[in-house]
């Protein structure tokens, strides 16, 4: 549906996005996801065609629109900064791309309906947009791109003015109604949570480059750099030296002496140290021995409440610190406190190198 190959973008001598290649699938959800000023907004922007490239090509469903204006391409945009008309209702505003194409009213009307149902708006239907807060504005900004039903969708941002619980019901529903239509979105955020409950596909955007692109559950589990690690949940990274190889697995030492087995698979031939990244949840802790390979024993340091987890801050018999995170489910299961000696298990598809020397 999409196609970027060796995008460049200058302003001046700073390059925002960086000889960047992606192609978009039609009927995805694929995110841009990366920190403030990484480049995000202007690679969409240079989709929608408000930016040209410095070098080269987009291509949309096969033509070349690298410097086709924004009204000559079948893309529709909802940016970060929305514009409504102030003297047109929510209603109106909402309809007015669908009487630009001179869809029949009674249809028209019927699609405007269901738009501003999904974004909870329909009893604001007859009001003003001055009339409304920041975060309703910016669901009649989406329910106005979305009546449409542009063959992509560009969206920049659309939920960041939203509260924690508006903004979950809107992913959801976004996500619904993407898949149900069968539209192709191309979606900007900064959240990680966010982008690992909708997308299909993400691409990790750091510096004007994609760091990392994959499935969401394989940018999650397989990092493969330690940015990707760091930025998408949360990652102990430890550095370690390799001190063997037996067939399939490896063995390395976190300085302080603990060492770990690692599918050597994830390890290149002759590295002789890497970064290992192990994700919080990953940890299993017993006050019981357990059966596991890599099995080490530690001390909670600190243990932080967040409501249906803990966040454990253990430190091994090694001196190792590591973060770990423990469901707080019910009774029956077993409490940590600050002070309790643990054993600790880490199952071998759970150590992932994201970089290696
Ligand atoms: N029109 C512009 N002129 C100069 N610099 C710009 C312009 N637009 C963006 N930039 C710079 O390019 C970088 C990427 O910006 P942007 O694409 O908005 O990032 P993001 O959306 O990921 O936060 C930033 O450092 C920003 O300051
Ligand atoms: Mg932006």
């Amino acid at each position: 549906m999409i196609e970027i190959r060796g995008v460049t973008k200058r302003f001046g001598s700073f390059t925002a996005v960086d000889n960047l290649s992606l192609s978009v699938r039609a009927g995805e959800f694929l995110t841009l996801l990366g920190p403030s000023g990484c480049g995000k907004t202007t690679l969409l922007r240079l989709l929608a065609g408000f930016e040209m490239p410095d070098e080269g090509v987009i291509l949309l469903d096969g033509q070349d629109v690298s410097h086709l204006p924004p009204y000559r391409r079948s893309v529709n945009q909802v940016f970060q900064s929305y514009a409504l008309f102030p003297h047109l209702s929510v209603r109106d505003n909402v309809g007015f791309g669908l009487r630009m194409q001179n869809v029949p009213a009674p249809e028209a009307a019927a699609r405007v309906a269901e738009a501003l149902e999904m974004v909870s708006l329909r009893e604001q239907a007859d009001r003003l947009p001055h009339q409304l807060s920041g975060g309703q504005r910016q669901r009649v900004a989406l329910a106005r791109a979305i009546v449409c039903r542009p063959k992509v969708l560009l969206l920049d941002e659309p939920l960041s003015a939203l509260d924690a619980k508006l903004r979950h019901n809107m992913q959801l529903e976004l996500k619904h109604l993407q898949r149900r239509l069968g539209l192709t979105f191309v979606f900007v955020t900064h959240d990680q949570e966010e982008a690992l409950t909708m997308s299909d596909r993400i691409a990790i955007i750091h510096r004007g480059r994609i760091e990392q692109l994959g499935a969401a559950g394989e940018i999650y589990h397989r990092p493969r750099t330690p940015f990707a690690a760091d930025f998408i949940g949360q990652a102990n990274l430890l550095q370690v030296a390799v001190v063997g190889r037996n067939g399939t697995t490896a063995r390395v030492r976190v300085g302080g002496g603990l060492e770990l087995t690692v599918a050597s698979a994830e390890l290149p031939a002759g590295a002789r140290t890497a970064l290992v990244s192990i994700r919080p949840e990953k940890i299993c802790i017993s006050k019981q021995r357990l059966d596991t390979e890599n099995l080490f024993e530690a001390t909670i340091e600190e243990e932080i409440f967040q409501g249906a987890t803990d966040q454990l801050r253990l430190v091994t018999t090694q001196g190792t610190r590591l973060h770990a995170l423990v469901a707080n489910e019910s009774a029956m299961q077993e409490a940590f406190h600050e002070g309790d000696r643990v054993y600790c298990g880490l199952h071998l598809d759970d150590l992932v190198i994201v970089q290696a020397e």
